[in-house]
């Protein structure tokens, strides 16, 4: 399938769910603010990778919180390939240094915006295309 519709309804803040897509995992997350607040208030000098790596904006687009995330309104949202941008392991969430994801392969912690923050990876964790059909579907792709 070209693209995937998700029913995130289920998700309370703080949840998660796992869909799959063109074979690889996505992950979806109901962020709590936070987590939204912990990754907002990191300046973006400190980022190892500076861009946003989303899909749905300009390709130097800044890896600030909110291009990172759902966008304006939806900021608690964060929808990202499930894949260590280091070589392709799944990561863990909510683990790692920086309470976002951790790939246990070879050790790189990802911040709650799906940032690349320390460790071998070399970018933060995709953004597919996407957008909210409803308030609570997800279309993917
Ligand atoms: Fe994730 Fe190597 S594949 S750290």
């Amino acid at each position: 399938l070209a693209s995937i519709e998700v029913d995130v309804s289920s998700l309370q803040p703080g949840m998660s769910l796992t869909a799959k897509w063109r074979g690889k995992p996505v992950f979806i997350r109901n962020r709590t603010d936070k987590e939204v607040e912990d990754a907002k208030a990191v300046p973006l000098e400190d980022l190892k990778d500076p861009v946003a790596r989303n899909a749905n904006l300009a390709d130097d687009a800044a890896a600030n919180d909110l291009d990172r995330s759902a966008g304006e309104g939806k900021e608690n949202w964060i929808v990202m390939i499930g894949s260590c941008t280091h070589l392709g392991c799944v990561p863990l969430g909510q683990a790692g240094d920086f309470g976002g994801w951790f790939c246990p392969c070879h050790g790189s912690h990802y911040d709650t915006a799906g940032r690349i923050r320390k460790g071998p990876a070399p970018e933060n964790l995709p953004v597919p295309t996407f957008s909210f059909v409803s308030d609570t579907v997800i279309k993917i792709g």
